[in-house]
């Protein structure tokens, strides 16, 4: 391997073999194009206990947030975008935390892989797990144990009123009216300015926008391309990331790697105040901003959590923020260490008058 690569701004990165053994492969390589919906496209299988229990954890992060910030769960619709297999907006239903739901998703995997009866079933196969007291379960990673006793799965009482609806279609295409939207790991796929515009016109003033994303700026972001030194892909530009891998690790398929970058669909990489400043300037403004960081030395995306890296690998955040810094200023220490940021706003609309001197 070389000792180094040199960026178009003159930078020199060393390279460190040890690194790119410990985080593996370059590139995700878990289907052709790796997009999951595309593998769920026609029909997907009923969701596992392990699985529903980590998407029921994600969205009680949501719940305890709106709870943390006075915003009481007795929404009258909500509209979750990009539903997946649909678990968040289903537990939202089933809960009674909106009288009428809507999962929206382009593809339909979500009607197979979890309906309404399996959300109950599930949750009470979790409540009595809980209630037996067993804290010791071995699940996916090792994690069971901490998913289980973090959520409570018996309370609020399950008395759905209103309407559930999985409607398989573009968010850009739909119209209406609700007073919560969410989109749960989702943004990664959308030019978020295209879509907190379209989300503002969807959402009824004095609602709610919430999601959690995936922060591009962690050691291993959802790309999973990863290179012999900590934030490669993200200290690089996309130029120099595909010239790094021609000169530095020529095995690697270039045009897979650039596809699966471009798969990643914001061009800006935002940051928390990336999003917050678009939502603003959509009349969405911010009521809910957490950060979530990995405190455990084993991560399940960068193998080895950032406030590690410099003690096991000598390797700095700070090195790499200077890289980043030549073409992203804005950019910010914490942003290296986020795993996802979890955002919530309330819209609040201008008067007619300024809206009007705006378009003028
Ligand atoms: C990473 S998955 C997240 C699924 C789910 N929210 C979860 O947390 O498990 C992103 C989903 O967004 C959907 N999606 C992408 N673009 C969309 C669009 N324009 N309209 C509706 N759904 C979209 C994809 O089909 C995919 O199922």
């Amino acid at each position: 391997m070389k000792a180094a690569f040199t960026t178009c701004f003159d930078d020199a990165i060393a390279l460190d073999a040890q690194y790119r053994e410990i985080v593996g492969k370059p590139v995700r390589t878990d289907s052709p194009t790796h997009l999951y919906e595309v593998q769920y496209a026609t029909a997907a299988p009923p969701l596992t206990l392990g699985a529903f229990s980590y998407k029921h954890y994600e969205g009680c992060m949501i719940y305890d947030a709106l709870r943390r910030a006075g915003i009481g769960l007795g929404f009258e619709s909500m509209l979750d975008i990009g539903s997946g297999f649909a678990a968040m907006p289903r537990i939202t239903w089933v809960r009674n935390y909106s009288r009428d739901v809507t999962a929206l998703d382009l593809y339909p995997y979500g009607v197979s892989a979890l309906t309404n009866g399996m959300v109950r079933r599930r949750l009470a196969q979790l409540a009595a797990i809980q209630a037996s007291g067993v804290r010791n379960l071995r699940g996916p990673m090792g994690k069971w144990e901490w998913v289980v006793e973090r959520q409570n799965f018996r309370m609020p009482p399950l008395q759905p009123s209103g309407r559930f609806d999985y409607k398989v279609a573009n968010v850009f295409e739909l119209e209406g009216q609700y007073d919560w939207i969410n989109s749960s790991l989702t943004l990664t796929h959308f030019d978020h300015k295209i879509l907190f515009d379209k989300v503002s016109s969807l959402l009824a003033d004095g609602g709610i926008f919430t999601f959690t994303v995936e922060c591009w700026w962690y050691p291993v972001n959802s790309t999973q391309i990863t290179g012999a030194a900590p934030w490669m892909c993200q200290r690089l530009t996309r130029d120099d990331l595909l010239r790094y891998f021609k000169e530095c690790e020529p095995e690697v398929d270039v045009d897979h790697v650039a596809s699966v970058y471009d798969y990643y669909a914001d061009p800006e990489h935002p940051t928390a105040s990336d999003y917050i400043a678009t939502a603003v300037a959509n009349d969405l403004h911010p009521v809910i901003v957490e950060r979530h960081m990995n405190a455990r030395s084993w991560s399940k995306r960068a193998s080895l959590a950032p406030p590690w890296l410099r003690r096991d690998t000598g390797h700095s955040a700070l090195d790499a923020l200077a890289n980043i810094h030549r073409f992203k200023p804005s950019v910010t220490v914490e942003d290296l260490y986020t795993s996802h940021y979890l955002l919530g706003f309330r819209k609040v609309a201008r008067p007619a008058a300024s809206v009007a001197a705006r378009n003028a």
